[in-house]
C-alpha cells in the first residue's frame, strides 16, 4: 500500500491531500523523499510565517522543551507571559486568553461576548456572508457557508450574519439588542476580499449608537500578513476584541482571544479554561516569531516586495484577460480569475510551486513572511508558463 492508499483507509476522507510527500523543509522550500524542491508560497496556510526551520524558532523551541513541556494552566508560565506581555503591549490591549487553535479562539470569544450581552441585556451576535470562522459549531454559527454548514444545524440561537460589505443590510439587522459582530476586515478563505471603507464607516456609527462589541478575526490576516501588525488597521475599524492564531506560535498550535478593557471583566476565575492552550513551547516559538516579524526593516521589507510583486500582477495582468482582479494586502495576495483556480493551482504545482485555490475562482497567495523577490519572481514565472498554456477561450 502507498501512502496514498493508505491515508484513504486510515482517515476519515476529511481532507483532499496534495500529491507530494514532503520530508522536511528549509526556509521558503519543501523538498519530497527524492529531493524534489517546491517553492511553498501558502505557508501552510499562513502559519508559517517565518519559513521551515527558521534557527530563532528552532532555538526557543530547544529550549523551551528542555525545561518543560506542558504544565498545565494551574501554573503561572514564563513563555506565555513574555508572549502576552508582546501581544498587549503591541496591540494596546487589556486582557489575554490563549487557546490551542482559531477556531477555539472564536468560540471562547463567542462565550465573552455572550456573557457581556447578559450583562449588558443584548444577546444578537452577528458574523459576515462569505467569512470563514472554523469549524466549531459556534464558529459555524457565525458563518452562512452550505459548503461548511450542511448537515451541521441546529445552530446556536440568535446567531445571524451581515451581507458582507452591504451597507443597507447592516443598517437593518444591527439593533440596541445586538452584542457583537465579529469579521475578517480582509477575508481570507472568502477570497482576500477587503472590507470597504463605507461599511467601516457604517459600523463604526452603529457600535457608537448601540453600544454593542467589534470582533476581529485576525486568525489569518495577523502578526504581519497584510504589511501591518493587524489587517485591521488597513481600515478605520477599531476592534474591541482580537482574535489571533495560526503563525502566533511559529508553526506550533496557539490561538489567542485578546481584549480591550470594555471586556477585561467580564471572565472571573474558572468560567473558562482550557488544559494545552497557551503550550510553553508554542508560546516560546510564537516570541521568537513576533521578535523577528516586529522589526521595522522585517515588515518593510514585506511592504516593499509585496509592491513589487502586485506591479508585476499588474504586468501579467495586461497580458491574460483570465485575470479578472488582484487583490494585494502585503503578503496577503489573491488574484481572481474568470475560471476555475483549482486546476491552475494543481499545474503550478506540477511545476514546483505550491499556491492555493479558494473561492472556486481565486488563487490565494500566503507566503512565508521571510520570501523576498527571488522567490515571487519564481511564482511569475510558473504562473506565466500555466497561463500561457491555457487553451484559449
Ligand atoms: C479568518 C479565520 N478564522 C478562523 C479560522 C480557524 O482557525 P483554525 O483552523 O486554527 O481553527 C481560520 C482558519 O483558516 C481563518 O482563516
Amino acid at each position: 500500500m502507498n501512502a496514498k492508499e493508505k491515508e484513504s483507509e486510515l482517515f476519515f476522507h476529511t481532507y483532499k491531500r496534495l500529491a507530494i510527500e514532503v520530508e522536511r523543509g528549509e526556509g521558503c522550500y519543501l523538498f519530497t523523499k527524492d529531493e524534489k524542491k517546491y517553492l511553498d508560497m501558502f505557508s501552510g496556510l499562513a502559519v508559517n510565517a517565518l519559513g521551515y526551520a527558521h534557527p530563532a524558532i528552532i532555538k526557543a523551541i530547544d529550549e523551551q522543551v528542555r525545561k518543560y513541556t506542558h504544565l498545565s494552566n494551574f501554573f503561572i508560565q514564563e513563555p506565555q507571559l513574555q508572549l502576552a506581555e508582546r501581544l498587549l503591549s503591541l496591540s494596546g490591549f487589556d486582557k489575554i486568553f490563549f487557546s490551542n487553535s482559531g477556531t477555539e479562539a472564536i468560540e471562547g470569544t463567542i462565550k465573552l461576548v455572550r456573557k457581556w450581552g447578559k450583562k449588558n441585556g443584548k444577546k444578537n451576535i452577528f458574523g459576515m456572508s462569505n467569512g470563514f470562522s472554523g469549524r466549531t459549531m459556534g464558529a459555524l454559527s457565525l458563518m452562512d457557508k452550505d459548503k461548511y454548514r450542511d448537515g451541521y444545524e441546529p445552530f446556536l440561537s440568535n446567531f445571524g450574519t451581515i451581507d458582507f460589505n452591504n451597507v443597507s443590510d447592516l443598517n437593518s439587522q444591527v439593533n440596541e439588542h445586538t452584542s457583537a459582530i465579529f469579521l475578517e476586515c480582509i477575508q481570507g478563505e472568502g477570497g482576500i476580499i477587503p472590507v470597504t471603507q463605507e461599511f467601516a464607516e457604517s459600523l463604526n456609527l452603529l457600535r457608537e449608537k448601540y453600544g454593542f462589541l467589534i470582533v476581529a478575526d485576525e486568525i489569518q490576516s495577523g502578526i504581519g500578513r497584510t504589511g501591518k501588525l493587524f489587517g485591521f488597521q488597513h481600515f478605520k475599524i477599531v476592534p474591541d476584541i482580537i482574535t489571533v492564531a495560526k503563525p502566533i506560535g511559529g508553526g506550533l498550535p496557539l490561538g489567542a482571544i485578546i481584549g480591550s478593557k470594555k471586556v477585561a471583566d467580564v471572565w472571573t476565575y474558572g468560567v473558562h479554561g482550557t488544559t494545552f492552550g497557551g503550550n510553553p513551547v508554542s508560546c516560546a516559538a510564537g516570541v521568537a516569531t513576533l521578535d523577528a516579524v516586529m522589526t521595522d526593516s522585517f515588515l518593510k521589507n514585506v511592504n516593499k516586495t509585496s509592491e513589487y510583486f502586485r506591479l508585476k500582477l499588474i504586468d501579467l495582468k495586461s497580458k491574460y484577460s483570465v485575470i479578472k482582479e488582484i487583490r494585494v494586502y502585503g503578503y496577503m495576495i489573491g488574484i481572481e480569475l474568470t475560471i476555475e483556480s483549482a486546476s491552475i493551482v494543481d499545474q503550478m504545482l506540477t511545476k514546483g510551486v505550491l499556491v492555493n485555490s479558494t473561492a472556486n475562482t481565486v488563487i490565494r497567495i500566503l507566503p512565508p513572511l521571510i520570501a523576498g523577490e527571488s522567490e515571487f519572481n519564481i511564482l511569475l514565472k510558473i504562473l506565466d508558463e500555466v497561463l500561457s498554456s491555457q487553451p484559449k477561450a
